[in-house]
């Protein structure tokens, strides 16, 4: 009977999400999509298992969303998975979360790699346990050649600390004259940021409630579109994506013109 139930509610999610994918506008995928996996230690909160268990249960979902979104031809995704604020939480979540970092990388890089995934950093990572370094270095070596979606993972990532960087690199540059003030543009500084080379993120998703930016690409979500959903991240699903994407492609993106 329980068999029967989980069954008909598999074959119903199925058919949802294939709804929903019918209904996507191939020609129009974002290119860049970024995402701040929120609700991790709520989702485990409700189910009385410690926060450690919520995100866990959120590494299921990242599984799951950098399939669905390499198979849709996105470019980029970017997922927030440690800011440099998260160190203030308890030395044993953070542990926790470097040790799943570590598991992720060496569980999934087979997999990643065989379809075709880059699997990039942004963030000061030299700043994280010498063995999380040392293995996202390996993977970003293994994979830099792969032509397919490029995961990139945001650790020990802060927007302002990424702008700051780039600021006193531009100006050693302007310093040594290796760039002019005049030559300066909003692409100069661009440049500069973990992000260089990669289009701005067309859209970035917030699961869980929260609505804000949370010090996530601050220079880069200048036009990007915010889909918020009170979905907790480890309950975040293919069919919650294709729903963003879908409102995505309904919104009128007019980047300060008009249309
Ligand atoms: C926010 O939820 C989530 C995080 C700070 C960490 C996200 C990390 C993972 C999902 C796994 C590790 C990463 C990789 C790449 C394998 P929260 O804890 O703030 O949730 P809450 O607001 O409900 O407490």
């Amino acid at each position: 009977m329980k068999f029967l139930f989980f069954k008909n509610r598999k074959k119903l999610r199925e058919e949802n999400e294939k709804n929903i994918l019918d209904k996507l506008d191939l020609n129009n995928i974002p290119k860049h999509i970024a995402i701040i996996m929120d609700g991790n230690g709520r989702w485990a909160k409700e189910k009385n298992l410690p926060r450690t268990m919520g995100h866990k249960a959120g590494v299921e979902t990242i599984r799951d969303i950098v399939k669905a979104c390499n198979s849709l031809g996105i470019k980029y995704l970017t997922l927030y998975a440690f800011s440099t604020e998260n160190w203030k939480r308890p030395k044993d979540e953070v542990n926790a979360l470097m040790k799943l970092l570590v598991e992720y990388l060496k569980n999934e890089f087979e997999e990643l790699n065989s379809n075709n995934v880059v699997i990039n950093s942004i963030g000061n990572i030299s700043k994280l346990p010498r063995i999380c370094e040392e293995e996202l270095i390996k993977a970003y070596e293994k994979t830099k050649n792969n032509t397919g979606l490029v995961l990139n993972l945001a650790l020990n990532y802060g927007g302002r600390d990424e702008i700051i960087m780039a600021f006193k690199n531009m100006y050693s540059d302007l310093n040594e004259g290796k760039i002019k003030e005049e030559d300066i543009k909003d692409e100069t500084l661009s440049n500069y940021l973990y992000t260089s080379g990669m289009p701005d993120p067309d859209i970035i998703i917030r699961p869980s409630g929260e609505q804000r930016i949370s010090n996530f690409l601050l220079w880069q979500c200048a036009y990007s579109e915010f889909w918020y959903s009170n979905i907790k991240w480890p309950d975040f699903t293919r069919e919650n994506l294709y729903e963003a994407i879908y409102d995505y492609q309904h919104r009128n993106r007019r980047f300060g013109g008009i249309k």
